[in-house]
């Protein structure tokens, strides 16, 4: 029988996410400050690295495998490494969060190296506002980008929007008729304390997941479906639509109990929980013992015992952690 992850508390892990790099072409203000500085490629791991990971992994009965950043898709020769991952055994499940500005170019080849679902941050749809909140992004790119990934086959897209109060709360109904007339899922995310973004208060512009969907109420009524899914989104259906509305409340309804997900940073850290700094050093290991893949799976098995109980997010920022999202690939 495959060996199989699991940890203290009987959780089995069958969902590893993959940051595949800490760079972006946008700075989304919830994600980056202005001024981030990038890692120096020695310390990020190479694609080869990565897929040594992502083999090891699955060869611990990990089913699972999202590929994060920073944005994926700028990483060079992203291509060669999805279809590598996507001709592991025992996957059946392999995806990317990504905001979309490279999908013109790159949906045909994740979808022919056998990626199946797409993520795809949206926060806003007027041009000039998603600047503000992207910093540098173009919508119209962005909206091209969820043609092609369509035209390309994908069949399960699902839109990531972070609610700000004051910046986007506005626009969230609009988000839900968009998501039903290109028939894509869409998930509305709270705000998590992950670096400190300086361009706003988070405790200020926190606007919950209850909020958001009295928003959408006065619109859709929504029915909660009875899927389990180990993850974030809770998820809705309106009555004349397939589109899914998915509600990831880190801090009104947190799901650790049910946790099946760790995440390896682009430099080889491997992170038991998005909310702690628990983390054991893979990048080490394959540096030191390149090429010995038992060593790099007992290393992962042992990790293991590390996963805390729960993660402590709270509002009003007193739990900060100091990573950035794009170094946790949220
Ligand atoms: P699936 O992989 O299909 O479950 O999708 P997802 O919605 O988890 O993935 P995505 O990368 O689109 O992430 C959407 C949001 O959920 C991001 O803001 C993530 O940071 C957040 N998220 C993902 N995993 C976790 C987690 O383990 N804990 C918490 N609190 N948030 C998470
Ligand atoms: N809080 C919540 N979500 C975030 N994302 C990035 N930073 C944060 C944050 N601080 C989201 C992005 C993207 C996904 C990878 O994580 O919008 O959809
Ligand atoms: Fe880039 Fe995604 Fe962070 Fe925005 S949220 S800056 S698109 S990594």
């Amino acid at each position: 029988m495959t060996q199989q992850l699991i940890d203290d508390f009987g959780r089995r892990v069958s969902y590893v996410r993959l940051s595949v790099t800490d760079r972006c072409d946008f700075r989304c203000v919830y994600c980056m400050s202005e001024e981030m500085t990038f890692l120096p490629r020695a310390q990020v791991l190479t694609l080869e690295e990565i897929a040594q990971v992502a083999r090891a992994f699955t060869e611990l009965g990990v089913e699972k495998i999202r590929l994060t950043g920073g944005e994926p898709l700028v990483r060079r020769n992203i291509g060669d490494l999805v279809s590598t991952i996507g001709q592991l055994p025992g996957l059946t499940d392999f995806a990317m969060t990504t905001n979309g500005a490279g999908l013109r170019r790159h949906a045909v080849a994740l979808r022919q190296g056998g990626m199946t679902r797409l993520n795809i941050s949206l926060d806003s749809l007027d041009p000039e506002r998603f600047r503000r909140l992207t910093r540098t992004g173009d919508l119209n790119k962005v909206i091209d980008g969820i043609h092609a990934a369509k035209d390309a086959g994908f069949e399960r897209l699902k839109l990531n929007a972070v609610v700000l109060k004051g910046r986007n709360d506005d626009e969230v109904v609009d988000l839900v008729d968009f998501a039903r007339r290109h028939e894509l899922d869409i998930s509305f995310i709270e705000e998590m304390p992950l670096g400190d973004v300086s361009d706003h208060s988070r405790a200020e512009t926190f606007c919950s997941s209850d909020e958001v969907r009295e928003l959408i109420e006065q619109h859709y009524p929504l029915t909660q479906t009875t899927e389990a899914t180990a993850g974030p989104s809770r998820y809705f259906r309106m009555a004349d639509s397939h589109t899914r509305v998915g509600f990831i409340s880190p801090h009104s309804h947190n799901f650790c109990s049910s946790c099946n997900r760790v995440r390896v940073t682009v430099e080889g850290r491997l992170l038991l929980c998005l909310g702690n700094e628990h983390s054991v050093d893979l990048r080490a290991i394959l540096r030191r013992y390149p090429g010995d893949n038992e060593r790099l799976k007992q290393t992962i098995i042992d990790a293991m015992a590390l996963k805390p109980e729960r993660h402590h997010f709270s509002t009003d920022g007193d739990v900060q952690i100091v990573r950035f999202m794009n170094m946790t690939g949220g």
